[in-house]
Formats: structure tokens, C-alpha cells, sequence
């Protein structure tokens, strides 16, 4: 491993361990890489160039498919399958759109892809937009990411200059242009049906589907839209081509990922890994192990159902497919360390009222349930006036709001009070019966 790791200028932590293949994350925190000239002297483009002059549209996604790229935004969904959704073309426009809206608790790697290397989302756009004839790209941006949003219009600007957007990209005819959005600053934009409203202008509520996006999107029109790492993970897809990446990662889940930590670690950060490293490997190698003795993890941002600080959960393999099989999700691989001493319900108190907060109040389930129900029982047991029979209540509760939302907002709300119900459950009894928490509060995880 490097002996310094690269620092931000925020002061988050990139660690490159030569054991590992940093890819996407290699100029993440290297001074003055967002700027055009330097992407390009790093050969920047060059991928863009050999897609758009040697691939069909056809052969790019065949590429990704073979490659086994799966979705970084939290669903996992198989990229090159969602793009050979979009119909063929009629001659009226189609849309990419690049979901930086990463608002969701635990969450932070996309910040820096905008900071630090905007010129590589932008490849990735151009190879996207190219392999689904698409005329038209935007990039929603979360609206506190101010600085990445401004880095990466400045990059578009810069790529227009050069001819690597607009009209006849390279010489090779084909066009596309990208226009940079900056979200007001609500989670439900980054649901993807709820973004393409607020693109359009209209209240963040999401559309029903179907009609999914490739067959009516942004304006009614064919559209698809992909996370900042997905997009970014094209580029050395077509570059190094789809075996290498499959080469990497674990059985259902290719390539490298960009994993996050935080909580009481001794280097929080953002780790670029293969996929299928375990959780202790990222947690002690990369993150440096926890500074207090810890009771659980998160593993993939708030809405991952948690598990208890046991080696048969450190140990297992950071992808997909496992953690499905395990009862939780990977969703954006933001890993959340949680304390042995510090009270759980306190600790999904302040997650619950995020959600509640959040809740578009579209439907009845999450706006009466996550809106009002579950701050309210919450707030009830954490003053120390619960009663025994509350926990019951509590877990009635969310099974009654579990799946019968409009969109998954609400399930990303109950799925972790669930989890913390299965494992430590001890405590909410105690809190309930005692009228004072087992452990202190938290004072490290304010919402
Ligand atoms: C409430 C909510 C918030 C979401 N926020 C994000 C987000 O910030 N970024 C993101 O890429 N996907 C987010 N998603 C997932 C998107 O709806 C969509 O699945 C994703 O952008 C697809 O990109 P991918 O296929 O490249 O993963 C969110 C989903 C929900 C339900």
C-alpha cells in the first residue's frame, strides 16, 4: 500500500494499494486533474475515439454486457441489458441521463468523480450516448454538491472547446451535448422517475411504472439513465476491453467498485476495490479498523439492512449477490461502522426522521408511516416514555409499510429499523421498560 494516502481537499481519504486495480479512482484527489489537459496527457478520450471510430453502436453494448457491468447506483441492474431496452431510433431525440443526485446517508464517492475527474464521466457519457444513439445527456447533480457542480460544467465547457461534444464528435459524425442540473437538494430526486420530473421542472414525486424510461422517459421520450460510477466504469471497459474487467470481482458482481466508510474508523474514506473484497479487508486494511470497539455495520448507505460486528459478516465477500443472500443489499457500497456503546434506537431515531423528512408524501403508506408514525414512536421511546408493548407495536408497523409504497423510499426507511429489531432488539426492550437507553447517545451520527 502507498505509505501516504491521497488526500482531497475535503480531507477524505483515497488509498491506492497497488495489490488492487484502481482504475476509476486513480486521479480521485491528484492536484489539478479535472482540468481537461491533464485527462487528456493521462489519455483521456482515447476510449471515446475507439469506440466512436472502431465499435458499432451494437458492439459497445455487447461489450459491456460481456463485461458483466452491473448498476453502482444501488440496484445492481445489468447495464449493457438496460441499454438494449432503448428502442431503435426514429429520428427524434433520446436522452441519457447521469444520476449524481447521491444523497442517501453513507454515500460519497460520486462527490468526488465530480470534483476531481469530470472529463472521465464525461467519456463515459460519450461512449453511452454513442452505443444507444442518444442526441442528449444531462448530468442531475446533487444540489449541495456545489464545487462538483461547478468543476463538471467547466469540464463540459472545456469538451465542447475541443470538439469532444457537440456537433460531429471527432470528425466521426456523431453528436451529442451534455447539459449540467443542479438538484434542490432532496433525496426522492435521486429516484430515477423522480429526477427525470424534476429535470422537467415538476415536483420530485415518482411516475408510476411502466411506462419505464426506455420506452417513455425525460419529456415522454426514450431514456436511460445511469449512476456517475457506471458510467465512469464504460471508459476502461472499452479501453481495456470486457475480459479484463470480468476478470475481477466475484462470480455475479465484475470489476472494481468504489466503496466508502464511515463512522468511528481510523481513516474514513473512499476505497476503490475489485468487487467480492470482504468487509474486513475494507474496513481494517483500507479504513484502518474501528478507533472504538464496534456492535454492527451498514454495509451499502442507509437503507442496507445492518449486520452485527461478527466475523461471519465481516467475512463475507462485498457484492451483490451475497449480500442479497445474506437478507441485506450492497446498494451504494457506503459501509457505516456503529459503535458497541452507543444506544441503536437513539442511532435509527435520527435515520428515521431523515426518511421522514424526505418523504415526497405522495402515497399513504410512506407519508403517514415514515412521515409521522415512525418519527413519532421513535421520539416516544428515546424520551423514555415507551411502554413495553411499544416494540411489538413498532415492528407491526413497518411490516405494514414494507412493500406497499409507491416507490422504494419507504422500504429504504423500514428495511434498516428492521434489522436493528432482528439484531438488537435487547435494546429496544430495555429503553422501552426502563424508560432509559441500555447505552449512551449518539453524539457521532447527526442527521
Ligand atoms: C429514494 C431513492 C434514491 C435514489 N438515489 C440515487 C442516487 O442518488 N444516485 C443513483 O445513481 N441512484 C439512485 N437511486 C437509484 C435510481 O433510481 C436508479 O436505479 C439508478 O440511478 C440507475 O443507475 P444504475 O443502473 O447505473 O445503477 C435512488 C433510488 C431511490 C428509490
Amino acid at each position: 500500500m502507498s505509505d501516504q494516502p491521497a488526500a482531497s481537499p475535503q480531507g477524505i481519504l483515497s488509498r491506492h494499494d497497488e495489490r488492487y486495480q484502481v482504475t476509476m479512482y486513480r486521479r480521485v484527489g491528484v492536484e489539478g486533474a479535472h482540468a481537461l489537459e491533464s485527462y487528456r496527457a493521462a489519455g483521456g478520450y482515447e476510449a471515446a475515439r475507439k469506440a466512436l471510430t472502431t465499435m458499432t453502436p451494437a458492439q459497445v453494448i455487447d461489450e459491456v454486457k460481456a463485461a458483466g457491468l452491473r448498476g453502482r447506483g444501488g440496484a445492481g441492474f445489468p447495464t449493457g441489458v438496460k441499454w438494449s431496452f432503448m428502442p431503435p431510433p426514429d429520428g427524434g431525440p433520446r436522452y441519457l441521463v447521469c444520476n449524481a443526485d447521491e444523497s442517501e446517508p453513507g454515500s460519497f464517492k460520486d462527490r468526488y468523480f465530480l470534483e476531481d475527474d469530470p472529463h472521465q464521466l464525461i467519456e463515459g457519457m460519450i461512449i453511452a450516448a454513442y452505443a444507444m444513439q442518444v442526441t442528449f445527456g444531462f448530468i442531475y447533480i446533487r444540489g449541495e454538491y456545489y464545487e462538483g457542480y461547478q468543476r463538471t460544467w467547466e469540464a463540459v465547457k472545456e469538451a465542447r472547446a475541443a470538439g469532444l461534444l457537440g456537433q460531429d464528435i471527432l470528425g466521426t459524425g456523431f453528436s451529442f451535448d451534455i447539459t449540467v442540473h443542479r438538484g434542490a437538494g432532496a433525496y426522492i430526486c435521486g429516484e430515477e422517475t423522480a429526477l427525470m420530473n424534476s429535470l422537467e421542472g415538476l415536483r420530485a414525486n415518482p411516475r408510476l411504472k411502466p411506462p419505464f424510461p426506455a420506452a417513455a422517459g425525460m419529456y415522454g421520450r426514450p431514456t436511460t439513465i445511469n449512476n456517475v460510477e457506471t458510467l465512469t466504469s464504460v471508459v476502461h471497459i472499452v479501453s481495456k476491453g470486457a475480459a479484463w474487467f470480468a476478470a475481477m470481482g466475484s462470480e455475479d458482481s465484475k470489476g472494481t467498485k468504489v466503496y466508502q466508510v464511515s463512522g468511528p474508523v481510523k481513516r474514513p474514506g473512499v476505497y476503490e476495490m475489485p468487487m467480492g473484497a470482504t468487509f474486513r479487508e475494507l474496513i481494517y486494511d483500507f479504513a484502518g479498523g474501528p478507533t472504538v470497539e464496534a456492535k454492527a455495520f451498514i454495509p451499502g448507505g442507509s437503507s442496507t439492512p445492518m449486520f452485527p460486528w461478527e466475523d461471519r459478516f465481516l467475512d463475507m465477500s462485498m457484492d451483490f449477490g451475497t449480500l442479497a443472500k445474506n437478507g441485506s443489499m450492497l446498494g451504494t457500497g457506503g459501509v457505516i461502522v456503529i459503535p458497541r456503546d452507543k444506544c441503536i434506537v437513539d442511532a435509527l431515531y435520527n435515520l428515521v426522521r431523515f426518511y421522514a423528512h424526505e418523504s415526497c408524501g405522495k402515497c399513504t403508506p410512506c407519508r403517514e408511516g415514515v412521515g409521522h408514525w415512525l418519527p413519532r414512536m421513535y421520539q416516544k421511546l428515546v424520551a423514555g416514555l415507551g411502554r413495553p408493548e411499544d416494540v411489538d407495536l413498532l415492528e407491526n408497523v413497518v411490516g405494514n409499510i414494507r412493500g406497499t409504497a409507491f416507490c422504494p423510499l419507504a422500504d429504504a426507511c423500514v428495511m434498516p429499523v428492521q434489522a436493528s429489531l432482528k439484531w438488537f432488539r435487547d435494546e429496544y426492550e430495555y429503553l422501552a421498560a426502563n424508560g432509559r437507553p441500555k447505552y449512551q447517545k449518539n453524539d457521532w451520527w447527526q442527521a
